[in-house]
């Protein structure tokens, strides 16, 4: 199939980083393409948040090959990784609660390219793209003008990912985005990570909520206590398996054999 031909958008390998004492991670790898939801899953202190701020730049590797496009990069802050197209949406969200969406959609951006076109945008014109923005995703909030603290968690997580995409960024990393939010919140933002996927981002959410993962990924990637366990096909790959594969417990036997492999030092299974 023409999609094993395909360049990933990012591509890790052998990536480590210890903290003191703690080796957080150890010879993982990890890959997202364009067009696909990729989850993150494992155990707490697996190295979820690592890995992603591994990826954002906030915690550069010990060691690793990162490749973008195709191409060696190295990520040694989180201006390396705006450069290239990565954006992550963290829990706290790092929104303003007293500025309206206009002014969060566009918070320190103007300082950040304090020349050329940006320097010179004003407030109409930012007002119309973040209307456009917000329309193009589908983000239902009261109008751009309402401000962060007058909006539900699920409004203020669909801003903060609406944000991320306004900069042409072609991966987003989402730290577990629906952590905090109820059914019909989860499954607005939820409905937003497929649009992001839709319209030809690669997305990376960490979810300790397996019933969201399976609501969004097309790819699952398993770490354990800071190990790569494997990748997997989120349609044949089961809730049973992957929190198995979470624990480090044997698949049942009642699973047919099917359970994908990759603990035990063995090779990981890795599917596309
Ligand atoms: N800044 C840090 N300093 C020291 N240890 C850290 C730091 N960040 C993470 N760790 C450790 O690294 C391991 C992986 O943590 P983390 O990536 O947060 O896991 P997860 O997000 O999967 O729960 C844990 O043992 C954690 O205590
Ligand atoms: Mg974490």
């Amino acid at each position: 199939m023409a999609i094993a031909t395909r360049t990933p958008l990012l591509e890790m390998t052998g990536i480590s980083k210890r903290f003191g004492a703690v080796q957080a991670l150890y010879d993982v790898r990890f890959d997202v393409y364009a067009g696909e939801v990729v989850a993150l899953v494992g155990d707490n202190g697996a190295g979820k948040s690592t890995l992603i701020k591994a990826i954002s730049g906030i915690y550069p590797v010990d060691s690793g090959t990162i490749r973008w496009e195709g191409r060696d990069v190295s990520i040694s802050g989180p201006q390396d990784a705006s450069g290239l197209g990565i954006a992550t949406v963290y829990q706290d969200l790092a929104l303003c609660d007293n500025l309206d969406v206009v002014a969060n959609l566009y918070l320190g951006r103007e300082m950040a390219s304090g020349v050329g076109a940006l320097a010179i945008i004003d407030e109409v014109t930012m007002e119309k793209r973040a209307i456009e923005v917000l329309r193009r995703l589908s983000v239902k909030i009261p109008s751009v003008r309402t401000r962060i603290a007058l909006m539900s968690g699920g409004q203020r997580q669909s801003v903060a990912v609406a944000r991320s995409v306004l900069w042409e960024n072609k991966v987003v990393l989402l730290d577990e985005p629906t952590a905090a939010l109820g059914v019909a919140q989860t499954k607005e933002v939820l409905d937003l990570v497929k649009r992001l996927r839709d319209e030809g981002h690669g997305v990376v959410i960490i979810s300790h909520n397996l019933a969201d993962v399976f609501e969004v990924a097309d790819r699952i990637t398993v770490l354990r206590l800071g190990r790569y366990v494997g990748t997997y096909d989120a349609r044949t790959v089961s809730r049973e398996q992957v929190v198995a594969l979470m624990t480090g417990a044997v698949p049942g036997e009642t699973n047919e054999g099917s359970a994908p492999s990759g603990g035990n030092g063995s090779t990981p299974v890795t599917i596309r």
